[in-house]
Formats: C-alpha cells, sequence, structure tokens
C-alpha cells in the first residue's frame, strides 16, 4: 500500500512565522463573522450522517500477574479504561444543515482558493448535486478517493472502505496546484518504466491508498474520527503556497492545523465540543504562536491557560495583499 509521505521536516520551532487559531463555538456563527475572501484553502470534513455515535474508548495497559492480555517476554497486562470520547452524527436534515456553511466557505476563498469536502458513501453524491449548485459545476475539479483497508469486512456486500473528498476551485481557470510539490508513489510495475523513472516514483491519481490512523500508533490523538496527517498534507502542500491562509471549521482532532502549521501556513479550525478543543490544546502545546477564543469557560490543559487569545483574532482581519 502507498501512502502520502507526511512532511514531518518542519518541527514546531520553524512554525514562528505562521499562526494557528482554535476558535470555540458553533461553526456556522463564528465563519458568518468572518471577511470576504480571506483564505486560500478550505478544508472540512463534517460529521457524516452516519445515524451512528461516533465513538473512541481509550485505554491503557498496566503490569499485572492476574491481568487479560499477555505481552512481551509473556509478561501479563490489565486494560484500564482512561475514558471514552463520543458524539452522535445524525441530522434530521443534513443538507439544510451543510448549504448554509457550503455557502459561507465559497464566500470566504480567495480568488485562486480551493475547497476541499471530506464526505463518505453515504451521502457524497447528494453533496456533489449541492456544491455544483453553489459554486457552478465547472467548478468541480477532481473527486479524491481515499482507499484504505483495515477494520471488520462485510461479507453480505463490497466491504465499503474508501472516504470520497470533493474539490472545488472559486476559479477553474485560476486556482493553487503546486504540482511539484506533490509527493511521489512507487510504480506497480517499477521494471517496465526504466530505473530512473523508478528511481523517482510517480504522482498518485485521485485514488490515495492511506493507511487510517493506528489505534495504537505515535499520530492518535483518541478523537473519534480523527483523519491522517499524511492526506491532510498532501492537501495543503499541493492546494496552498507558504503563508497562505488555510480554514477548517468542521476541525475536531485539528489534523488540518498540524498540517498547515508544519507547512508554513497559518489556519483558522473552528469546533463546537469541549473534547475537540482540549484534544487540540494537547496536539499544538509544543507549537508556538497558538491562540484559543471563545475558550474562557474551558479548562485548557496546564500551560495553555495564557494561550488565550485576548488579542484581535487574525480570522478578523482583512488578509494582506
Ligand atoms: C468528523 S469530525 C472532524 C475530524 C477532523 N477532520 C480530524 O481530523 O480530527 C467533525 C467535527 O465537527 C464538529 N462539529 C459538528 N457540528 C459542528 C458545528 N455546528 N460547529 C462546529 N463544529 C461542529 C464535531 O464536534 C466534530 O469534532
Amino acid at each position: 500500500m502507498t501512502r502520502p509521505s507526511t512532511d514531518l521536516r518542519r518541527g514546531p520551532s520553524e512554525a514562528r512565522s505562521t499562526r494557528l487559531e482554535v476558535h470555540f463555538g458553533d461553526n456556522l456563527e463564528i465563519i458568518s463573522r468572518l471577511p470576504d475572501a480571506s483564505f486560500d484553502l478550505i478544508y472540512i470534513d463534517p460529521p457524516f450522517n452516519t445515524g451512528k455515535t461516533q465513538a473512541r474508548t481509550q485505554i491503557r495497559t498496566v503490569r499485572d500477574e492476574d491481568g487479560d492480555r499477555v505481552g512481551f517476554k509473556g509478561q501479563r497486562y490489565r486494560t484500564v479504561h482512561i475514558g471514552t470520547r463520543a458524539y452522535v452524527d445524525s441530522f434530521s436534515d443534513y443538507l439544510g444543515f451543510l448549504e448554509p456553511r457550503l455557502e459561507q466557505a465559497r464566500r470566504l476563498l480567495t480568488p485562486t482558493g480551493s475547497f476541499f469536502l471530506h464526505i463518505d458513501y453515504r451521502e457524497v453524491h447528494y453533496c456533489k448535486v449541492l456544491l455544483d449548485r453553489i459554486f457552478g459545476r465547472t467548478s468541480f475539479i477532481n473527486e479524491i478517493i481515499w482507499a484504505y483497508d483495515y477494520g471488520a469486512r462485510a461479507t453480505r456486500r463490497w466491504p465499503a472502505k474508501h472516504d470520497n473528498i470533493l474539490w472545488y476551485a472559486k476559479d477553474p481557470a485560476h486556482y493553487t496546484y503546486r504540482y511539484d510539490d506533490i509527493d511521489r508513489i512507487p510504480y506497480m510495475a517499477p521494471s517496465l518504466v526504466g530505473p530512473e523513472k523508478a528511481a523517482r516514483g510517480k504522482t498518485p491519481t485521485d485514488t490515495w491508498w492511506h493507511t487510517i490512523v493506528s489505534p495504537t500508533g505515535k499520530e492518535k490523538t483518541g478523537y473519534p474520527t480523527q483523519k491522517p496527517l499524511g492526506i491532510l498534507t498532501r492537501i495543503v502542500k499541493v492546494h496552498s503556497n507558504p503563508g497562505d491562509r488555510v480554514l477548517d471549521f468542521f476541525a475536531g482532532s485539528g489534523t488540518t492545523g498540524e498540517a498547515a502549521i508544519r507547512l508554513g501556513r497559518s489556519a483558522v479550525l473552528v469546533d463546537n465540543k469541549t473534547a475537540a478543543i482540549t484534544v487540540m490544546a494537547h496536539r499544538f502545546a509544543p507549537f508556538p504562536n497558538v491562540r484559543y477564543f471563545g475558550c474562557d469557560r474551558l479548562r485548557l490543559p496546564p500551560g495553555r491557560m495564557d494561550a488565550r487569545g485576548t488579542d484581535r483574532p487574525i480570522a478578523w482581519t482583512r488578509p494582506r495583499g
């Protein structure tokens, strides 16, 4: 399985010239106050309307001779449940909920900006029709399929193992697309293309193979529905320029923000769940220039209280140029 590389070379200390803002509250209320044409890239990953409760239980294992798990060198461990983060993913009028937010997204894009909607097979067709109406059919550029291969497999139908990411450009004739910054992936049959091409690799198609965030890996924040940093890194790197402003108003664990700040972009993130803000505060703790707005009533992790925004958010100011 090939995967987009995650550019982790830019560490927290290199992110000094960029700024990250986290806003707590309903996204429609917050983004309606932002000025026109103030973001170069908008990515959103709204709840998928699965009708299920999205939940992730966090566990820790501790050494215990009577424990139920056997680990390295036969040592026994006991499982301790730390807690469960959950939210209900169901709206009676999903498109009615999305529509005003998508209209705002179009208004907020710069003339060369791009919009990405991350969704799945249950709603993608309805969202495509809605977005065609809001952006215009010619503004639709790609449907990216994020394919993964993890979890239980259905036995009465083909197992559904992909998400859909719709890309719209505000102006289909002029948009940011940094072709040279696309990461390369291995050829399936390298012997057919010669050693030089094989060594260089090829650019991916509109089908991106990438593992989900491993439930036991380093990247995991514990937030349900966290998306892989590799997917967001590819989007931010190719569809925005260094110094640009990125917006994600269904921010969750803040994956878009981490990709943006590591790549030298500024980002504004919005979420209305306290659990999301808390996860982001932990995630962004190593980075400078992170500010939290509307979070006065929330308990941010130690060391983050000073990051409460008392100054004017950049989100409310017009971008340069
Ligand atoms: C699918 S998750 C996003 C996950 C994110 N892409 C990540 O990588 O962690 C959707 C998020 O939208 C947030 N959300 C839902 N309705 C919202 C609203 N009206 N305003 C702000 N955030 C909202 C939820 O709290 C949830 O964190």
